[in-house]
């Protein structure tokens, strides 16, 4: 199925790794055009070289999310690279393992200000470009987590069940302006996140340590999820194809969620 992505540009944060890299691969694949970001410049330089895409496909600059003045010139130079931006995806960013007795107040505060300066802030800087595209839509990766609380993960839990009110209150605030908006709620994804816990040892091999881990949460599959997998749902959901569907959060999880909803 033609998903009808081919020459529409999307801004995707957070690409220069794990699950945002794997969404601008998949973008590729389909023919768009992507504008990305992430903090560190070798890694994200080296993405850029191995996607094999040009300037004319790929536009890429070092920005955090968190700075407000540098998300908007970002926004601004790859709506004006490209001519327009048709699709944002709200990716950039990473989980805090703290338990309550573990948490500052410093902790909650940052917590908060990245996961939503990582949706406010891009979403500003291309409002206006979302708004004059024909099929404009917006995904917020999020995790199951934002549902299914988790002690270990206090401060993300609760800032990611804050983004999927969020996300569902902006499909209905944007929605006269021609704006979808919807979220993936991921459960254990095999990424930059889970190397780095790996790599804080283990005395497991990588796949034994992820057979474990896989098993002490409960996914139902039995393994970590792959970035391809989630950037499949999440170029199904940029998709004009999706046309139909804003408001809603899809689970990529293997089951590891336990809820109905
Ligand atoms: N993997 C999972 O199991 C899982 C589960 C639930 C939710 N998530 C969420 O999924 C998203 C992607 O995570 P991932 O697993 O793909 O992680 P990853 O492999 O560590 O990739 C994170 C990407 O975001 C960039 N980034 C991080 N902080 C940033 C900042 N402040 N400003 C700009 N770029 C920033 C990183 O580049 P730089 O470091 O160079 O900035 C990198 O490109 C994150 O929001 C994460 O919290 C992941």
């Amino acid at each position: 199925m033609d998903l009808g992505l081919a020459d529409r540009t999307v801004l995707v944060t957070g690409g220069s790794s794990g699950v945002g890299l794997a969404t601008v691969r998949a973008l590729l694949d389909e023919g768009a055009k992507v504008a990305t970001c992430g903090r560190d410049a070798d890694r994200l330089a080296r993405a850029a070289e191995h996607s094999g895409a040009g300037p004319d496909r790929l536009f890429t600059a070092v920005c955090d999310i968190r700075d407000t003045a540098a998300v908007h010139d970002f926004g601004t130079r790859a709506a004006d690279h490209f001519g327009g931006i048709d699709g944002l995806v709200n990716n950039a960013g990473q989980s805090r393992m703290k338990r309550l007795d573990e948490t500052t107040m410093d902790d909650w505060r940052d917590e908060l200000d990245l996961k939503f300066a990582g949706v406010l802030n891009p979403l500003a800087a291309v409002r206006e470009q979302l708004r004059a595209s024909e099929q404009a839509a917006v995904v917020n990766i999020n995790a199951v987590l934002a549902k299914q609380p988790e002690p270990r993960l206090i401060t993300t839990g609760a800032a990611r069940a804050g983004i999927l009110n969020l996300s569902k209150a902006l499909a209905t605030e944007l929605a006269p302006e021609g704006i979808r908006v919807n979220s993936v709620c991921l459960g254990l994804v095999d990424t930059g996140q889970w190397t780095r816990r790996y790599a804080a040892g283990s005395g497991l091999s990588y796949e034994e340590w992820q057979a474990e881990l896989a098993a002490d949460r409960g996914v139902a599959l039995g393994r970590l999820g792959r970035a391809e997998e989630v950037a499949y749902a999440v170029v199904t959901l940029l998709s004009p194809r999706a046309s139909y569907i804003t408001g809603t959060s899809l689970d990529v999880c293997g089951g590891v969620g336990r809820g109905i909803l």
